[in-house]
């Protein structure tokens, strides 16, 4: 007998053949039986009738509980009402595990009770859903940036400097050499192998030690950082556009029942093409004053601020030259206004916010170490990082895609915390 799973049965149409799966939903009308079975590439409804079937198969049938694993054997036929298009009219049944007593049953079960079993809760087929979209994106990710001729470089998770934000490092003990910190960032990195490579990414895991308890932060988080050799501030705008539209799209076009599955209102992703809007932080404040927020000049754009903005446009915006006082030492000083640096966020639409921090970067050498002085950060820490300025320093920009808010946002959830498998919070370490 061959052994399939169920995303190939189109192929076996009229065929026996055996499966393996998980229960994931039975009933019963005393004559005939159904079993729902997923094995993670899809569901199958499998028919017995008590009439056609051994009593031993069918007494077999009255046993099964929530997620009790099972093999099943059977003819596959075309049934066009059947999920997935196919059905198994069953001629054998064995338990591999039985499940007695599944702690997700079909019912409301409170978020902190679903993260408690989130090892469990994974199966569900809205987590099934949200891990494929997610999958789609992160292939996407590198698809996009392979075929524009990005090298790839893997930078360091453990660091001896400070990437975004002093407040928010997550420390270790590193033998003799003192305190090594868990990256933030690979930016620092990608800019030295920019000045090797041309067009660099780096992509991995991210932490912060936020006390943040938003629904867009976690403490463990994925970023994909490109950085582009001589380019500007105004073209690292121009990638991300493409990137974001490219990501967005993909999604669309191949994950359209997943998205159907979250009930996903894809109109608005389908508005998501180059190019989107520009306004410049300054505009954004009048405008969020005018709208009534109390926001002033010099002040980040808080979670509710951005909200509000976004919902303005019908596609993502450019927030760009920010206050030098609320962003990273290693902007760029803006040569037009310089209170300003020549950086960018890019906000979400439907009230997402932010999913991109990016900038050109400060090419002069003295005036990075000035400002490395200014923010308290020790210079011997960032000897390497400034050498790149001192041999051959170059104009170069680029930028930081959160996975999981970009996630959240094409899937339309309410919170990032769904959109990773195990998902890292202030309060959350187990599972
Ligand atoms: O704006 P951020 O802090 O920028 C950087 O780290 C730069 N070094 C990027 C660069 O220029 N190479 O973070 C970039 C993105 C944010 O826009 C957001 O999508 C995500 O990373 N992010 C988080 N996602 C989840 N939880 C958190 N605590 C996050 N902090 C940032
Ligand atoms: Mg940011």
């Amino acid at each position: 007998m061959t052994t399939v799973r169920i995303s190939e049965l189109a192929r076996h149409d009229g065929a026996s053949v055996t499966l393996r799966g998980w229960v994931s939903h039975t009933r019963s009308s005393g004559k005939i039986a159904f079993i729902v079975l997923r094995d993670g590439t899809g569901y199958l409804q499998c028919v017995l009738s008590k009439r056609d079937v051994p009593a031993d198969l069918w007494e077999r049938f009255a046993t099964l509980t929530l997620e009790t694993s099972v093999t099943v054997t059977g003819a596959v036929r075309a049934e066009p009402r059947a999920p997935g298009g196919y059905e198994m009219h069953l001629t054998d049944l064995t338990v591999i595990g039985p499940s007695p007593d599944f702690p997700i049953q079909p019912k409301e079960h409170g978020t902190q009770y679903l993260f408690e079993h989130r090892h469990l809760w994974l199966r569900s087929r809205r987590q099934v859903a949200i891990a494929r979209v997610r999958h789609e994106i992160v292939q996407a990710i590198r698809d996009f940036f392979h075929q524009r001729d990005f090298v790839l470089v893997d930078t360091p998770i453990l660091t001896g400097s400070i990437g975004e934000q002093a407040g928010e490092l997550f420390s270790t003990d590193y033998f003799d050499l003192g305190k090594a910190y868990l990256a933030q960032t690979g930016q620092l990195y990608v800019e030295a192998a920019a000045a090797a490579l041309g067009k660099v990414y780096c992509f991995g895991p991210t932490f912060r030690a936020e006390k943040s308890k938003t629904r867009r932060h976690l403490t463990e988080f994925w970023m994909v950082e490109p950085e582009v050799a001589f380019n500007d501030s105004s073209d690292n705008m121009r990638l991300q556009e493409e990137f974001v539209s490219y990501l967005v799209a993909r999604a669309l076009e191949c994950r359209g029942e997943e998205l159907k599955e979250l009930e996903r209102d894809t109109a608005p992703l389908a508005l998501v093409t180059p190019p989107f809007h520009r306004i410049s932080y300054t505009d954004a404040v009048a405008r969020l004053n005018a709208l009534g927020s109390d926001i002033q000049w010099g002040n980040d754009l808080g979670g509710d601020d951005e909200t509000l903005l976004t919902k303005q446009y019908d596609r993502p915006v450019f927030v760009y030259n920010y206050p030098k006082g609320v962003k990273a030492f290693y902007m760029k000083e803006n040569p037009d206004d310089p209170r300003t640096v020549l950086n960018n966020d890019c906000l979400a639409p439907e009230g997402y916010g932010e999913i991109i921090g990016g900038s050109q970067r400060e090419d002069d050498h003295d005036r990075l170490l000035a400002r490395i002085r200014e923010q308290g950060l020790d210079p011997e820490a960032y000897r390497w990082y400034l050498d790149l300025r001192k041999y051959g320093t170059f104009v170069h920009s680029g930028f930081g895609l959160g996975v999981e808010r970009t996630v959240a946002w094409i899937c339309g959830l309410p919170h990032i915390r769904e959109t990773i498998a195990f998902p890292r919070q202030i309060h959350r370490l187990y599972p």
